[in-house]
Order: C-alpha cells, then sequence, then structure tokens
C-alpha cells in the first residue's frame, strides 16, 4: 500500500469535504458554460502530502508541531486533498501538486498511473518558490485556477498570497494556522521575540499586527506608575485581522471562515476563501460561504 500520511483529526476532515465540494462546484460551472471552456482550468494543491491519510494518529515519523495535533482525534484511512481533487467530476484540465518531502513527492508520482488520463504534474519544490514563480509566468488570459494552501504552520509567505491575488484569476482555499501557531507566537505580557516576530511579520506581510494585538497600558505599582505591554488579541481579533489582509488584496473574501477545532473545541486552523477574479468573485464567494457555514 502507499505510503500514508498520519496527520489531522476529525477536523481534517471537516477541511476536506469543504473543499471537495466547492472543486465539485467550481468544474460544474466551467463544464457548463460555453464561455468558460476557453480556460484550461488548474487545480493545484502546494502542501500535497501523498494522496493518503491513515488511521493513526499522528507519530514521531510526522512533523508534528504542537501537542493539538498529537491529540488529535484518531481517524478511518482515508483520502487525502490530491485525491479527492482527481476524483472531482467533472474534471480539472490540469492538476500539479507541489510537495517538498521527497519521500512524499515520490507516492504523489504513483497518482499519475492510477489516474492515467489526467494531466497531472507533480513538483518537489518550497510552495513558496514554486506558486510565486509559476503566479508570474503563467497566462492569465487563458487560464483560471483553484489554489489549495494546506500547511502545518505558517509556511505560506504573505508574498505568496500576494502573487496568487496579482493573478485575478485564481480562487484559493487556504488554511490559517490561528491556534496551532499564530496565537501561541503572540506572547503575554511582552512582544514576541525577534525570531517569531520575522515569523509573524512573513505570514502577515506587514508588521501592522503589533498594532493590532498589542497595547501600552498603564499599571499603579507601589513605586508609581509603570507601562506595560499588554496581549490584547483573542483568536477573534487575530482572525479579523487576518481578514482584512486577505481583502487588501483580493477581490472578494469570505467572511466566514471556518474553524477547525481540536477535541477539547480549542480552534487549530482557519480554513479561508479569497476570490481572485473580479468577473466570479460574486459566485465564488456565495458558493464558498454557504460551504463555510456549519
Ligand atoms: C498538512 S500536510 C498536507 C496534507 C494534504 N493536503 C492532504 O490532504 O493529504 C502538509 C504537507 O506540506 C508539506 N510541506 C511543508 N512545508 C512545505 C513547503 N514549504 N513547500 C511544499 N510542501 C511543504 C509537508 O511535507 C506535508 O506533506
Amino acid at each position: 500500500m502507499a505510503k500514508q500520511q498520519h496527520f489531522g483529526g476529525s477536523w481534517t476532515d471537516e477541511k476536506l469535504e469543504r473543499l471537495r465540494k466547492y472543486l465539485h462546484a467550481y468544474t460544474k460551472i466551467f463544464a457548463k458554460n460555453i464561455k468558460a471552456q476557453y480556460f484550461t482550468t488548474v487545480y493545484v494543491d502546494a502542501f500535497a502530502g501523498t494522496g493518503y491519510r491513515s488511521k493513526a494518529s499522528p507519530t514521531s515519523q510526522q512533523p508534528v508541531i504542537l501537542e493539538e495535533l498529537a491529540a488529535a482525534d484518531n481517524q478511518e484511512f482515508l483520502k487525502g486533498s490530491a485525491r479527492i481533487a482527481l476524483e472531482v467530476e467533472p474534471p480539472f484540465k490540469r492538476y500539479i501538486f507541489v510537495e517538498k518531502n521527497p519521500s512524499y513527492a515520490a507516492e504523489l508520482q504513483k497518482l499519475k498511473t492510477e489516474f492515467s488520463t489526467k494531466d497531472i504534474m507533480i513538483v518537489e519544490e518550497d510552495a513558496n518558490v514554486f506558486l510565486q514563480n509559476w503566479c508570474a509566468k503563467t497566462d492569465w488570459k487563458r487560464h483560471r485556477a483553484v489554489v489549495f494552501l494546506d500547511p502545518y504552520g505558517m509556511e505560506v509567505e504573505w508574498k505568496t498570497i500576494e502573487s496568487i491575488a496579482r493573478t485575478k484569476a485564481i480562487d484559493l482555499w487556504l488554511l490559517f494556522p490561528l491556534g496551532v501557531a499564530v496565537n501561541r507566537l503572540l506572547t503575554r505580557g511582552r512582544k514576541p521575540d525577534p525570531a517569531y516576530k520575522r515569523a509573524l511579520d512573513r505570514m502577515f506581510g506587514t508588521e501592522e499586527w503589533e498594532q493590532a494585538f498589542y497595547s501600552l497600558q498603564t499599571k499603579r505599582t507601589l513605586f508609581g506608575e509603570d507601562q506595560a505591554t499588554v496581549k490584547d488579541a483573542d483568536f477573534d481579533t487575530i482572525e479579523k485581522f487576518f481578514i482584512e489582509r486577505l481583502q487588501s488584496v483580493f477581490v472578494a473574501v469570505a467572511e466566514n471562515p471556518l474553524p477547525l477545532l481540536n477535541s477539547t473545541n480549542v480552534p487549530l486552523y482557519l480554513l479561508c476563501f479569497a476570490a481572485g477574479n473580479p468577473k466570479g468573485a460574486e459566485i465564488a464567494v456565495k458558493i464558498a460561504n454557504y460551504i463555510l457555514t456549519r
């Protein structure tokens, strides 16, 4: 049997089911509409994994970044996002699967045999590097795409999101690492250390999060008044900030991202959607809003 990934819990099923629904709606629209048939539709899975997920909980073989992930619910042996996309009917015209891990990329290669009639490209590369180049060099007069970004943590650079938005031809599904990473890097009682700050700057593409998430408060001490840095941000503040960042570059953004919760109802990620094409954005966000509503 193919190598399986051991990652995620029932929130993973929620995420992938939403993605599957959107991909189906998307390809149906393109298949039905004569004008839309002019475009080559592309599905890009830039953190593609192996194509499979397994029943087991995360193991030491996996880059389990936080204890929430290790505590995630056991799950059935299931399809990963790449395989789900390949099974969507009507199909996309092209599939691009990007995966940095060589052994996972080798597993993805096997999908080419199984889905031999499909146009599949496997790219063993860093997702940010690939996407920024691919967005810049593709002829967007002839192509339309859905990009799925499903990182473990804060791997997605803001520059990549900007490149995607700039095409005005891509619909983006993105897992924002709200609880697994961002909230944890936002230390209480003081601003994040330089390494954390750099990671947050790189992901948000701005330093404005510092003002949005922290304030200076005056406290009375035995010796008089003292100023202290306080973290004001909660999950809602962080969500709002990130959605506004997406709105600053995309034509339209779903304002109801889906929180993906662990077994104790702590949000691990937010499943976000943004539409890039001015003509298609209204209907795209309408469909995404519906899919994101529990
Ligand atoms: C959460 S898993 C993806 C799961 C997959 N979407 C699925 O449904 O089966 C994240 C994947 O991204 C890969 N990865 C991590 N950092 C990456 C990067 N910078 N570029 C490309 N792939 C990366 C990891 O090796 C891992 O397979």
